[in-house]
Order: structure tokens, then C-alpha cells, then sequence
């Protein structure tokens, strides 16, 4: 029986409520398989208006040293746009050179889906994780007068965009054996490209998957109008943030959508989070759905190899979504619920 260090950073709102959910059910689903100790670390909102830290270097280099983290959700509307994502939720996929970025869409059995005719949902959003317009190149002059510029830079490197394209192929073998790339090549003709070439090169590792592309704003459309033509779908940091939303409500709001933030090479840990934020507007009540917390969970231990358990955690969400689904429950009622079928 292996142990494994996991750091939980809770955060704010309801990553508080949802977090405690998924650890319960992480323990249960692998009761006597795995040991996991679990290091809190108290990162977010609240810490930052105590006392003004973010992401001390300290806690950092402990985060690095463990097996993977846990991560609730991070965001307050009493600090200023851009602090807490770009100090601490960017802060750690960059540092800790998480450059796949997986976010699953799966319609469950019983849960509906706002689009009247869904068909069968289920496909993945590879996501670049480093790079594009996330990494903060470019700045601003003259602020505050009339002449006043700002840039932001997407960067976008031959390797990064090669090692992304590889892990999406080899998900794609273990899947429906297709990949979308998705682009705007026909403006970004830089980075569109590149990344077609990319793209091109790496399918030719991979002769049984079936490739095609597609502009973002054509994406956008199939999201609604054929979620199903899609199995695995390859972008980049920014379209990925944003077709990942859509997905999140194609398949019955971001409640149910989990994500992997992965460092494929395992040299830094892997971090699990919901998609969805920390909704202040019903923090503190108890009644946070925690299904995606508990999702997060099933990714974190595929990715340490626990592919049995984790598709157990994914039958009892989708069981006590079929059965329960559409009741109202605290949040510690449907952790209970998820807990008991395992
Ligand atoms: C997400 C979020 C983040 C992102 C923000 C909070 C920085 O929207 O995880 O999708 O843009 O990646
Ligand atoms: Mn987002």
C-alpha cells in the first residue's frame, strides 16, 4: 500500500464547503489500496486580505515536493481582478509547468442539458496550459491618459504546442481515436500555423487517429448544434478557458465538469480543480453541488494510476445523479449520498 502526499489548497467560498466532500470521498474509494496524508495550505482570498501574501515561496516549494494537489476554487469580489488568478492559480500551473490542461464534457444519464436534441456528449478539451495569451507578455504605457496602449502577447512555442499535441493523440488511442484542433488560423496566422504544423507532424506518430481542424468561432457552433462529432478537441490557453465554459453548459451547467491541470512529465505534481469558481453568492450556505470537487478527485487518481477506482467514483456521481439528482441537498448530503455507493 503506497502513500501519497496531497496539498489541499480549499481557497475561497464554496471550495471550502466542496473540498472536504471530495477528500472524503477520495478516502473511501481507496480504503485500503492508497494512504494519502494531506497538507492544507491556506491560500486565497481571506489570507490575502489578512495579510497580503499570496503564494509565499515557502509554501510553493513545499507544493512541488508533494504527489498532487487538490484545489477547491480561488477568486473574491473583494480583490481586485487578476491578483489571485494570476498570483495563485496561474501562478502554480506555470510554475509547476502544468501544460496539459484536461477538461472532460459528459452529459450524465439524467441530467438535462439545455440544448433540446444533446445526442451522446463526450469529449475532452485538451488545453494548453503554459503558454498563448495566459502568460502575461506585453504591458501597457502612457496608463491613464488618452494615448494610452496595451498589449497582451500570446506566445506560443514549437515545443509547447508539440508536447500538448502528443498528450492529445495518445488520449485519443484510448478513446473514440479523433482530434480537433482548434484555432483561428485564418487571422492568427502566426500561431495558427505553427500549431497546424505541429499538429500535422505529430499525426503522422499516430496513423489510426483521425484528425481535423476547426476555427474557434465554428466551434462554438458545434458545441451547440453537434456536441457529439467531438472526441478530443486541441487548443490553446485561451480558447480552451473559453470552449470549456460552453462545454461546462452543454452538459448541464459547470457543476459536474472537473479538470486536470497536468505536468505529464510527473516532474512537479498535478493539481485537480472543478471548472467551475467559488460562488460567493451561496459561500457559507452549505449547499454547493460538490459533484465536481468529487470528479476532481477520479482525475487525480487516474492520473496516479488508480484508473479502477477512479471509474468507480465516476459510476456512484453518475448513479446518485440518475437517482437523486434533481433533489435539493446540502452539500454534505450529496458527499454522503456519493460516499455510500462506493
Ligand atoms: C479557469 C479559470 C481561470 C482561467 C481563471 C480564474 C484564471 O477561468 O480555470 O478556467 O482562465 O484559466
Ligand atoms: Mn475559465
Amino acid at each position: 500500500k503506497k502513500t501519497y502526499n496531497i496539498a489541499v489548497i480549499p481557497g475561497d467560498g464554496i471550495g471550502k464547503e466542496i473540498t472536504p466532500e471530495a477528500q472524503a470521498v477520495l478516502e473511501k474509494a481507496t480504503e485500503g489500496v492508497a494512504e494519502f496524508n494531506y497538507t492544507d495550505f491556506d491560500l486565497g482570498a481571506e489570507r490575502y486580505l489578512s495579510d497580503g501574501t499570496i503564494l509565499p515561496d515557502e509554501d510553493l516549494e513545499l507544493i512541488k515536493k508533494q504527489d498532487a494537489i487538490l484545489l477547491g476554487a480561488v477568486g473574491d469580489p473583494r480583490v481586485k481582478a487578476g491578483i489571485l488568478e494570476r498570483g495563485l492559480l496561474l501562478k502554480l500551473r506555470f510554475a509547476l509547468d502544468q501544460y496539459i490542461n484536461l477538461r472532460p464534457s459528459k452529459l450524465y444519464k439524467g441530467v438535462t442539458s439545455p440544448l433540446a436534441n444533446p445526442g451522446d456528449i463526450d469529449f475532452v478539451v485538451v488545453r494548453e496550459g503554459t503558454e498563448g495569451l495566459y502568460c502575461g507578455a506585453g504591458g501597457a504605457v502612457r496608463r491613464n491618459t488618452p494615448n494610452e496602449v496595451a498589449t497582451e502577447v500570446s506566445i506560443n512555442t514549437w515545443f509547447g504546442a508539440e508536447r500538448v499535441a502528443r498528450y492529445a493523440f495518445q488520449l485519443a488511442m484510448k478513446r473514440k481515436k479523433h482530434v480537433t484542433l482548434v484555432h483561428k488560423k485564418n487571422v492568427l496566422t502566426n500561431a495558427g500555423d505553427m500549431w497546424q504544423r505541429v499538429v500535422d507532424k505529430v499525426a503522422q506518430e499516430f496513423p489510426e487517429v483521425e484528425h481535423d481542424y476547426l476555427h474557434v468561432d465554428a466551434a462554438t457552433i458545434f458545441i451547440v448544434t453537434d456536441p457529439s462529432r467531438f472526441d478530443v478537441i486541441l487548443t490553446d490557453n485561451l480558447f480552451g478557458d473559453i470552449l470549456t465554459d460552453e462545454a461546462g453548459a452543454v452538459v448541464g451547467g459547470v457543476g459536474y465538469s472537473a479538470s486536470g491541470n497536468i505536468n505529464a512529465s510527473n516532474e512537479y505534481p498535478s493539481m485537480f480543480e472543478p471548472i467551475h469558481g467559488s460562488a460567493p453568492d451561496i459561500a457559507g450556505k452549505g449547499i454547493a453541488n460538490p459533484t465536481a470537487a468529487i470528479l476532481s478527485t477520479a482525475m487525480l487518481l487516474r492520473h496516479l494510476g488508480f484508473d479502477e477506482q477512479a471509474e468507480r467514483i465516476d459510476a456512484a456521481v453518475q448513479a446518485d445523479i440518475l437517482e437523486k439528482g434533481s433533489t435539493q441537498r446540502t452539500t454534505h448530503e450529496v458527499g454522503q449520498d456519493i460516499l455510500a455507493r462506493l
